[in-house]
């Protein structure tokens, strides 16, 4: 029993420790983080699958380039006016391995410090549908053309941009999908949870700016936009891409690593689209599909790096 609690606690430890050395790696961009085996190709039926997309093996920064020219992922970050630390925090970390003429930050007042676009919306949990809506119109108006992948973040959520280009160009942006953590609740096909991020092909994106308006055809406003967007998503007909890897381990997390890492989240085993399939097995390997991770504390987490980076 008490080995087994004691095995417990050392499988934690060593997953945290994995989990603060992986963001450290993101953080300095270095090493480089981690790529396909060369030559690697996708047959038209792993296109819409998830198959071979975690086939992972440390390359070099030209690879990083590389995909980062091929796969064009344009990030939004939701912010507000009384979250600015977590935007500033986001902009010095993540956001700077992400293209900056292909990133902005959404909030209810222009802020040409970050800079984030002022939208023509109230704050709060209850507009937040209009916030979603109004941004990926605004995204879709400024930036269409420029991009592959549409994401939409929370100034709390922490991205590896590198993995999440690479686990994108396994698919065609051409296709109706949208992809993230994949909850099964409330539409018929599930939704993405909002506070891990989600991420909408080009072809998702332009039926989304398209919808109709008179009569609405999809909420323009209230909250829970996670869901919202998914309805909305789901009348025009944009599925869900299975976002998990080959073992079914997750990509997106709505909460950081350490709680994903042993028993999963509690709540989210009745609420999960898929079995939540925790690192377990292969935490390291895990770390390599890890897309995006929520509930991001970006004072603790820094400062708990800055003391691993020192040690
Ligand atoms: C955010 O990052 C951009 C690009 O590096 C920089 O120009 C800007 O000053 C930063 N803003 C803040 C508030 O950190
Ligand atoms: C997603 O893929 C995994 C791994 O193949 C599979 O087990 C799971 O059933 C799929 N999820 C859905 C919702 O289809």
């Amino acid at each position: 029993m008490r080995s087994i609690r004691l095995r417990g606690v050392l499988l934690a430890l060593a997953a945290f420790t994995l989990a603060l050395a992986s963001f450290s790696i993101y953080k300095n961009y270095s090493p480089a983080p981690f790529f396909p085996e060369n030559g690697q190709t996708i047959s038209s039926s792993q296109k819409m699958g998830h198959e071979g997309a975690d086939q992972i093996i440390p390359v070099d920064e030209s690879e990083v380039l590389r995909l980062r020219k091929k796969v064009r992922v344009f990030v939004w970050v939701m912010t507000s006016p009384k979250s600015k630390q977590r935007a500033r925090a986001v902009n010095t970390t993540w956001a700077t391995r992400a293209d900056r003429d292909l990133l902005v930050y959404m909030s209810s007042e222009a802020d040409p410090s970050l800079p984030a676009v002022g939208l023509s919306v109230k704050e709060g949990r209850n507009h937040l549908t209009a916030k979603t809506m109004q941004a990926f119109d605004y995204v879709y108006k400024h930036y269409f053309h420029k991009a592959d992948y549409f994401m939409k973040a929370d100034d709390d959520t922490y991205v590896i941009m590198e993995n999440l280009r690479y686990f994108l160009s396994f698919f065609d942006t051409k296709e109706p999908f949208f992809t993230g953590r994949h909850f099964k609740p409330e539409v018929k096909q599930g939704f993405n949870s909002g506070g891990a991020g989600y991420v909408l092909s080009k072809e998702a994106l332009a039926r989304l700016a398209a919808r109709p308006k008179d009569p609405p055809l999809c909420k323009e406003d209230g909250k829970g936009e996670d869901v919202e967007i998914a309805r909305c998503l789901e009348k025009l007909e944009v599925r869900i891409l299975n976002s998990t890897d080959s073992r079914g381990r997750s990509r997106f997390h709505t909460h950081e690593p350490v709680k994903h890492v042993i028993k999963g989240v509690s709540w989210m085993h009745n609420y999960d689209a898929n079995v939540v399939r925790v690192a377990g097995d292969c935490t390291k390997c895990w770390l390599y599909t890890l897309l995006s991770v929520s509930n991001w504390r970006v004072s603790s987490t820094e400062a708990e790096l800055n003391q691993s980076t020192a040690a």
